[in-house]
């Protein structure tokens, strides 16, 4: 059965995580104080359901019952009623969100009580709270009615339970979730904001202009990106010595920390872990390179067939020189 969901906090995010509830099956309540910030979402909401419609991602069926599913109000303890799960998204604001917390304790014992708090420690939430144990966070990323994956953070309190029973409900809403410890920036965003930054800086020193960093990063990394992640790329791309050997130089070409390369690393290369090539990295393989490349390449050809039939809708510059002609009709 699913879960009976309230989502507190009908803004950029909350609109969406209501609407990926709904969509999935879940009764869902979403509250605000603002009856405007309702009014608005179920419109964003209604919305966001055509497009999915225009798009055959749903039926025009499906996205009437996701909205019928979905019920709004202003009264914190009517929305809450009934609720397996709580999915707060209210400002990123301390006291705000503890003053919240501290009002939901009441909860029946059933109910998971979830913050999508971006830099606000978990336990810094959960700690003045007597519910402490079933308080987690449940990070989404926006446009959360699309993107997959959720960030999943224990506080130091969470019950093992609390956690699965997570990852249990936002399975079924059709999520990814990952677990991640309660450190500043999880794992999305210190990833994001590394490269970021590194982008900004190569600004900075004049290394390239912003469109060719950004074609650069978007046709090469970003294209590998849906297929492998930094860690099995890097088991593919080269062997760990490799990897090993260009860090160093990058540390003593530039005296840059983030260059320096980690002991965990110099310690598989040490063991003689070189990746695929020798059936173990960060991973462990049972297959040959040649049968995993041939999967890749795959992947990454049909990938690169998809984005030049999307075309650029006006955002990048074209994938090849010219748009094609689908793209040119706005088909594709
Ligand atoms: N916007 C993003 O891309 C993004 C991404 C990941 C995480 N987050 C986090 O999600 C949370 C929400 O962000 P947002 O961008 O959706 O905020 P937002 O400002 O768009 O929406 C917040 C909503 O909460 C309502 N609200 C405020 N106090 C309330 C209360 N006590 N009870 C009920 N409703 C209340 C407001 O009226 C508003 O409609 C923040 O913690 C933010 O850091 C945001």
């Amino acid at each position: 059965m699913r879960a009976r969901v309230a989502v507190i906090g009908a803004g950029v995010m909350g609109h969406g995580i209501a609407q990926a509830f709904a969509a999935s099956g879940s009764e869902t309540t979403l509250i605000d104080t603002h009856a405007g910030a309702l009014r608005t979402a179920l419109v964003r909401i209604r919305q966001n359901l055509s497009t999915l419609v225009g798009l055959e991602v749903m039926s025009a069926a499906q996205a009437r019952s996701a909205l019928g599913r979905i019920s709004v109000t202003t009264r914190l303890s009517e929305g809450v009623a009934g609720a397996d799960f709580v999915q707060e998204t209210i400002p990123e604001d301390l006291r705000l969100k503890r003053s919240l917390f501290a009002s939901l304790s009441e909860l029946p014992e059933r109910a998971i009580i979830a913050s999508n708090a971006a830099t606000i420690p978990i336990s810094r939430l959960a700690a003045s709270m007597k519910a402490r144990r079933r308080m987690i966070g449940a990070h989404w990323i926006g446009p959360p009615h699309i993107v997959p994956v959720v960030e999943v953070i224990p506080s130091k309190w969470t019950a093992p339970v609390v956690t699965r029973r997570t990852r249990e409900i936002l399975t079924g809403a059709g999520k990814v979730p990952v677990v991640c410890a309660d450190i500043p920036g999880k794992i999305i965003l210190r990833i994001q904001f590394a490269m970021l930054n590194e982008a900004i800086h190569l600004l900075d020193i004049g290394a390239a202009s912003a469109q060719d960093i950004d074609t650069a990063v978007r046709l090469s990394t970003g294209l590998r990106l849906p297929v492998f992640g930094p860690l099995r790329q890097s088991d593919f791309v080269s062997t760990h010595g490799n990897t090993l050997k260009g860090l160093r130089f990058l540390y003593g070409a530039t005296g840059d920390k983030k260059y320096r390369p980690s002991k965990r690393l110099a310690g598989m290369v040490k063991k003689g872990e070189q990746g695929i090539w020798t059936g173990k990295g960060w991973y462990a393989y049972s297959e040959d390179y040649e049968t995993l490349a041939r999967r890749r390449d795959r992947v990454l050809v049909r990938l690169l067939s998809m984005l030049g039939k999307i075309g650029d809708r006006g955002i990048n510059r074209p994938l090849h020189g010219k748009r094609n002609r689908s793209a040119a009709r706005g088909g594709g």
